[in-house]
């Protein structure tokens, strides 16, 4: 069969919405997709987890303590889930591993847009460092929801073996998440804490927002293509801010304003960047 056979039998089984499950069944632009995809979200849940280590030793009490640990837990388990899928795919995790430092982190006023700190394949937000409780809890609010509306197309995509695993994974987040929205609505309704968290919310809303990625890419279209997405990075952004405008209100903060980096007239974007 030649590439182009395999590509026209696949895309009329995704059509009928069958889900592959073996690399034996892939195209090769499937195959890359699917790994640069999967790395990134490997990479990240171990980039993430390394960022929260200090915060099991910093966090207030001992029970935070213990949820710091456990979601660190969780994320380390996340990437090796999702490693050990690439490892089916011919990746050398071990030497990946080796390769790049997860703990490597940008200075606090670094701003990166949408680009990237080093060559690993981590969603560049995991490059900030996390400085206070307020960043760790701001983390869960925003990154560990929006990852959740990012992989949200995995439960209904085509790889049956990464749609699977997913499940537990999006377990988890959501407890994150929980963990985060409760402390957002105690720092927020205090008034000691409440400007903190403010100029938090507003120093991480830009960084999150940058995740989705610009309206309409190429890239996007080939993963929808192979529904390894279902749909286009914009859609993904505005679902999570109908979602988190929630939590936000209910902690009596002021949702931010952000413009895109690629709408800004050239000079407000070059200060920007
Ligand atoms: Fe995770
Ligand atoms: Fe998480």
């Amino acid at each position: 069969m030649t590439e182009q056979e395999k590509e026209a039998r696949l895309l009329e089984r995704l059509e009928r919405g069958e889900l592959v499950e073996s690399p034996e069944e892939m195209t090769e632009e499937y195959r890359e997709n699917l790994i640069h995809l999967m790395l990134m979200q490997a990479d990240s849940e171990i980039a993430g987890a390394f960022g929260y280590v200090p915060w099991i030793m910093k966090a207030p009490t001992p029970a935070e303590m213990l949820a710091v640990a456990s979601i660190t837990r969780d994320e380390v388990r996340h990437g090796r889930v999702v490693y050990k899928l690439l490892e089916d795919l011919g990746v050398d995790v071990e030497s990946r591993i080796r390769q790049y430092d997860f703990t490597l982190r940008v200075g606090e006023n670094d701003y990166l847009g949408q680009a990237r700190a080093s060559d690993d394949q981590r969603v560049n937000i995991f490059y900030y460092p996390i400085e206070t409780w307020t960043d760790f809890i701001l983390f869960n609010v925003l990154m560990d929801r929006a990852a959740g509306h990012q992989l949200e197309d995995v439960l209904q995509g085509s790889y049956g073996p990464w749609r699977r695993v997913m499940q537990g994974i999006m377990k988890e987040e959501t407890m994150h998440i929980a963990h985060g929205d409760t402390w957002l609505k105690r720092l927020g309704r205090n008034p000691e804490t409440h400007d903190e968290l403010q100029a938090g919310l507003e120093k991480w809303w830009p960084r999150v927002m940058n995740v989705f990625g610009r309206p309409r890419t190429r890239r996007n279209a080939i993963y929808r293509k192979w529904r390894l997405k279902i749909r286009d990075n914009d859609e993904v952004r505005q679902a999570f801010v109908a979602d988190v405008a929630k939590p936000i209100a209910e902690a009596g903060l002021v949702m931010p304003t952000w413009t895109p980096d690629w709408e800004k007239v050239p000079e407000e974007a070059q200060a920007a960047g």
